[in-house]
């Protein structure tokens, strides 16, 4: 199964397909975290991002596409993928579906995580993550169980620098300017799944399972 989630920054996307792809046994592929990981190797590609992603626009779709294939081409993939925050842009669709018909696979749906900006900016306002194993923690709604530090390897907990309210504003409206059509892009081909992302976590994985279990 080849599944992609969609939806603004501060849905959920990185929470829920931690749960889904576990669950499916799929490999979750977030082009925001490959390209933290690029920044923090201070690879060329970890450059070339990094003032993008501080400013909150979008990273060269060339730059991204080339990356997003690579990792869906490799070994790990090949039993199935869930994309966390690619495609973002309707020239990174069509790419994305020009090279999987090339290699003979195809996406099985598109899950929209439904959330208005009021609710992401409230989620993405109180983010807290850690940066050794990403784990991502809400100061409010999911605190680690110790206060400051991660659950699973007492690394200190912090926030991302795109998180600051005035980065988030320009995220929303990168999203609504570039991202949005893509709800319209895959409504055509038939592939998209709306889901209320509105409710609690456990809420939206059964949501979301029982879409992946309808395929
Ligand atoms: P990326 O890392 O993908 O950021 P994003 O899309 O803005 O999404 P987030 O990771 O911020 O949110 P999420 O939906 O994963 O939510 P999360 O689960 O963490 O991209 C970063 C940057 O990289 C971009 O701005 C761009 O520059 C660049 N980039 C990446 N991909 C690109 C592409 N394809 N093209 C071009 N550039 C690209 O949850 C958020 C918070 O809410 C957490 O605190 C969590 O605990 C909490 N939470 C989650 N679910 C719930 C719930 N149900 N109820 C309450 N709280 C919840
Ligand atoms: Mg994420």
């Amino acid at each position: 199964m080849n599944l992609v989630l969609l939806g603004p920054p501060g849905a959920g996307k990185g929470t829920q397909a931690v749960r889904i792809a576990s669950e499916f046994g799929l490999k979750h592929l977030s082009s925001g975290d490959i390209l933290r990981e690029e920044r923090k190797n201070q690879t060329e590609l970890g450059r070339q991002a990094q003032d993008y992603m501080d400013r909150g626009v979008l990273v060269p779709d060339d730059l991204i596409i080339a990356m997003m294939i690579d990792h869906i081409s490799r070994p790990e993939a090949a039993g199935g993928f869930l994309l966390d925050g690619f495609p973002r842009t309707v020239v990174q669709a069509e790419g994305l579906d020009e090279r999987m018909a090339e290699k003979g696979i195809r996406l099985d749906a598109v899950i929209n995580m439904e959330v208005s900006d009021e609710e992401v900016t409230k989620r993405l306002t109180g983010r807290l993550y850690c940066p050794k194993c990403g784990r991502t923690y809400h100061a409010m709604f999911s605190p680690p169980k110790k206060s400051g530090v991660c659950d699973d390897d007492g690394e200190a907990v912090t926030r991302r620098k795109d998180d600051q309210p005035e980065v988030v504003k320009q995220r929303l409206e990168t999203y609504h300017a570039q991202t949005q059509p893509l709800v319209d892009y895959y409504s055509r081909t038939g592939l998209l799944k709306a889901v209320e992302g509105g409710g609690s976590v456990d809420e939206v994985t059964s949501a979301i399972k029982e879409v992946c279990q309808s395929l």
